[in-house]
């Protein structure tokens, strides 16, 4: 037969992202037969490695789903058959020529497509760029590279990047990974409000009072401190992931579902917002605690972290939308590490009820009375919208109820993780899901500014005990807007 083939490079092949996410990604979507029929797994690195050697360490990374057990070790077999190594350095076109050859070995004769996974630090981006565009590019199909944040550290970092990038490959062939866009919950942000009639048109200023985007992780920095360090919490979770849920929580409708038109929309909304002023964020850094019997360090007491440290392990910020459908509501933006839980969704509090007949009946203050509806993003996906609900008896009393989509109970089926949706659309072509570079530049711009002015203002972030709920200065933050985070109940 005369179908495809595509070889995939993982380069950067003994590093944790390639062994926790994209090996096991690869191997989900080979179980779901959704790799084309001829495709060629390559890890690529600097350690000397044999191919058995790879597939044994793939090997310890791979799991099935839950309700797809049988014959699971037979196809992991099969899948590992498929992977093979190459060892070379990152700067060298030698080295990949050689791999070129041998990808172009197990093609043989057949039009053949290359994908790149760059699963390696951004310092060697571009070196990888050159070498794998110059010297293992496809001939016969087309080539991609997948490349995941940071992308820069600064507008004109990421310029420079993307400048850099663009020498070697086109627009179309960079694929900007941001890997929340691949969770469930955040796809089916744009089928709850489109494809029904009962959110839509309460998606504005008119009936939305605020808006909470909230990520947290009940662990901290452990052992990436020599990233997380130069980055800080801003860069890691809220440039990227919550920016991205946001852009497509507020975007206004795209002509079409196709990935140029969502995205125009994306960019239209970043490019609608006021910039961020410093009075309205708030920063803070985990200090060590103790529970239980137990210690956990402080940020600054891991050795990956320099002493003395200011970067932020948590962050809130106010954000506004200068557009007719938003001005005025507070986007209210929550990341941090080493927090009491591990959990990310997007909380919609809804405008009081004019003129509310039932404001007497609640045994709870006004503010508690209102609509809101919760996504989950994970863990345990759900939707949630809470209603104002009479209690069932003689009197007349109400409280606040849940209309709740359980994902586990309504769709026992396990949810892919959000590398394989992405591997797939990268090797599909379906550029939906990720991230265009105008789009970049815009969420570059909106946070550069406020990057700069806590660098060089020097700010101090505000300690909070490793597993507690983050600095109160976030709840003044949000007291100023009239908020209260809904996640703290
Ligand atoms: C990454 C960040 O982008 O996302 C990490 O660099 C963070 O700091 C991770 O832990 C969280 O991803 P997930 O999918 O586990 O929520």
């Amino acid at each position: 037969d005369d179908e495809a083939s595509v070889s995939i490079t993982v380069v950067g092949a003994s590093g944790d992202l390639a062994k926790k996410k994209i090996f096991p990604a690869l191997f989900a979507l080979y179980y779901e037969g959704c790799l084309p029929k001829h495709f060629s797994i390559f890890g690529y690195a600097r350690s000397k490695m044999t191919d058995a050697e790879l597939r044994d360490m793939v090997s310890k990374t791979l799991t099935c789903r839950i309700d797809k057990r049988e014959n699971c070790s037979e196809k992991m077999e099969e899948f590992l058959k498929r992977c093979f190594y190459h060892s070379g350095q990152y700067d060298s076109e030698e080295d990949f020529k050689e791999l070129g050859k041998k990808i172009k070995q197990h093609e043989g004769p057949r039009v053949s497509n290359h994908l790149f996974y760059l699963s390696i630090p951004p310092n060697i981006f571009l070196d990888v760029v050159k070498c794998a565009s110059k010297s293992a590019s496809s001939v016969s199909g087309w080539t991609r590279v997948i490349v995941e944040k940071p992308f820069g550290r600064d507008s004109e970092s990421s310029a420079a990047l993307t400048k850099g990038l663009k020498q070697y490959l086109t627009e179309d062939q960079i694929f900007r990974i941001d890997h929340y866009l691949g969770k469930e919950l955040v796809e089916n942000l744009s089928v709850l409000r489109f494809s029904n009639l009962v959110f839509e048109p309460l998606w504005s200023r008119q009936y939305i009072r605020n808006v909470q985007l909230i990520f947290s992780e009940d662990f901290g920095t452990e052992g990436r401190g020599g990233y997380f360090d130069s980055y800080g919490i801003i860069r890691d979770i809220m440039q990227n992931h919550l920016l991205q849920i946001l852009a497509l929580f507020a975007m206004e409708t795209p002509i079409s579902l196709e990935a140029e038109d969502i995205r125009n929309e994306k960019v239209k909304v970043l490019r609608s917002m006021k910039p961020l002023r410093l009075e309205d964020v708030v920063i803070g850094q985990y200090k060590s605690h103790t529970k239980g019997g137990i210690t956990y360090p402080g940020y600054t007491e891991d050795k990956t972290v320099p002493k003395g440290s200011l970067t932020p392990t948590f962050a809130a910020a106010a954000l506004f939308i200068n557009n007719a459908r938003w001005d005025g509501v507070p986007f209210l933006m929550k990341a941090g590490k080493a927090l009491h839980t591990k959990q990310a969704e997007i909380r919609v509090q809804f405008r009081h009820v004019p003129g509310n007949l039932y404001k007497g009946s609640f045994g709870t203050d006004l503010d508690r009375a209102t609509n809101e509806l919760v996504i989950r993003v994970q863990p345990d996906e759900g939707i949630y919208l809470k209603i104002n609900n009479k209690i069932p008896g003689l009197g007349m009393r109400l409280d606040r109820s849940n209309l709740n989509l359980h994902y586990a109970a309504r769709y026992p089926k396990e949810i892919p993780d959000a590398y394989e949706r992405l591997l797939l659309d990268a090797i599909e072509g379906e550029r939906r899901l990720f991230i265009r570079s105008d789009e970049l530049d815009a969420a570059w711009e909106l946070f550069t500014p406020l990057l700069k002015e806590l660098e060089q203002k020097r700010m101090a972030p505000e300690l909070y005990p490793y597993g507690s709920r983050g600095p109160v200065g976030a709840h003044y933050l949000a007291a100023k807007y009239n908020v209260r985070w809904g996640d703290l109940g």
